[in-house]
């Protein structure tokens, strides 16, 4: 019994002495993207507008607005372009776009996208059925893309999916996971957000995972992205602050899900990461209270409660 708290109470110390040291974590909000792709009824664009209007006075740095995939793929941000450019966008908040090939590169570079991500699997069976190739084949286009982006002065993100554990593969190797980190990092990009897609991570594999990725990377260089399905998003958020990394993403409500990935539940939600942030002593420039407002418009809307115990918390004291 004394060892675990030992063990926690020093972890608590280095990762607040970590948060500390850099003090502010920068949060990139997916719910507009992540949020409401999987969901499989129309979600009209004036809500998804309202939302994202909603985030960008939270004070929300960094906010992800959809994706320019096939349509045909992923129906739900087929109004991709109509959401980019009717988003009332604030001078210092960046709008981030999913870009899978150079085909969604060309539609986010003529709707004025100044930041892309491009999004990989560190497992082969995500990689198939998520974009229809394999890790090697999704390389050589995100190399291409982030080459011309970079030719129109592009902000260019990478997503690293399946970094613990895979719906198809299963277990995941972190080595694999630094072997796509390394590559897309000396392709270009600035940072790259390392996925739990199916929130199968725990503390220890997480923690694995990440040990073999800062052997190539800075911790400033990578972002964590966890899927909550196993309850565990915030403790290996914990995990990844202690490791050094200062840039968490997070969706309002705890909507989420990818849909090719089964099983993946929403993100880790924005309210209770900010929640946690603060009370580490972290500064986030976050209002929580607008953000609990902005969770409840989107939910709603959706007609379902916020999967989020600081909104559902916090609203009743604000009724
Ligand atoms: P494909 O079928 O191999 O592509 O799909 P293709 O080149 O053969 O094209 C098929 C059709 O799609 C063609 O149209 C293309 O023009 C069109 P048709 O001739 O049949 O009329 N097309 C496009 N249309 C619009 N925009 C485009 C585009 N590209 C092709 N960019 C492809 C390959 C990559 C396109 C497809 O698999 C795809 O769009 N996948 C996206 C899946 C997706 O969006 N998943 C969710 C995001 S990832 C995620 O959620 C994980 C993350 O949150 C991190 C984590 O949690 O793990 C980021
Ligand atoms: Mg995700």
């Amino acid at each position: 019994m004394n060892l675990p708290r030992k063990l926690l109470s020093k972890s608590l110390v280095s990762a607040r002495q970590s948060i500390r040291n850099k003090s502010f974590v920068r949060i990139v909000e997916v719910g507009a993207r992540d949020g409401l792709q999987n969901i499989p009824t129309n979600i009209s664009t004036e809500v998804k507008v309202g939302l994202i209007n909603r985030l960008s006075e939270t004070g929300l740095k960094t906010i992800e607005v959809t994706s320019f995939v096939s349509p045909k793929w992923v129906p739900q941000m087929a109004d991709n372009t109509r959401v980019f450019q009717e988003v009332n966008k604030k001078k210092l908040i960046s709008y981030p776009v999913l870009v899978p090939n150079l085909k969604g590169l060309e539609a986010a570079i003529k709707v004025g996208a100044k930041e892309i991500t491009v999004f990989l699997s560190a497992s082969e069976g995500l990689s198939k059925k998520n974009i229809n190739c394999t890790i090697d084949e999704s390389l050589v286009t995100a190399k291409t893309v982030i080459s011309k982006a970079k030719e129109s002065n592009l902000k260019i993100r990478g997503y690293i999916s399946c970094t613990v554990g895979c719906p198809y593969d299963g277990y995941i190797k972190p080595a694999s996971v630094a072997k796509v980190a390394e590559a897309l990092l000396s392709y270009g990009c600035y940072e790259i957000s390392l996925a739990d897609t199916i929130g199968v991570g725990t503390r220890s594999s997480v923690e694995k995972m990440l040990e073999e990725v800062l052997i190539i990377a800075s911790p400033d260089k990578l972002a964590i992205h966890c899927h909550d399905t196993y309850g565990q998003a915030l403790v290996n958020v914990f995990t990844a602050l202690e490791k050094g990394l200062t840039v968490v993403d997070s969706s309002v409500a705890g909507l989420g899900g990818c849909p090719y990935a089964k099983g993946a539940t929403g993100n880790v939600a924005t309210e209770d990461l900010v929640y946690m942030l603060h009370g580490l002593g972290a500064e986030t420039g976050v209002d929580l209270n607008k953000l609990v407002e902005a969770g409840r418009f989107i939910s709603d809307y959706l007609e379902r409660p916020p999967a989020s115990r600081v909104n559902n918390a916090l609203f009743s004291k604000m009724k």
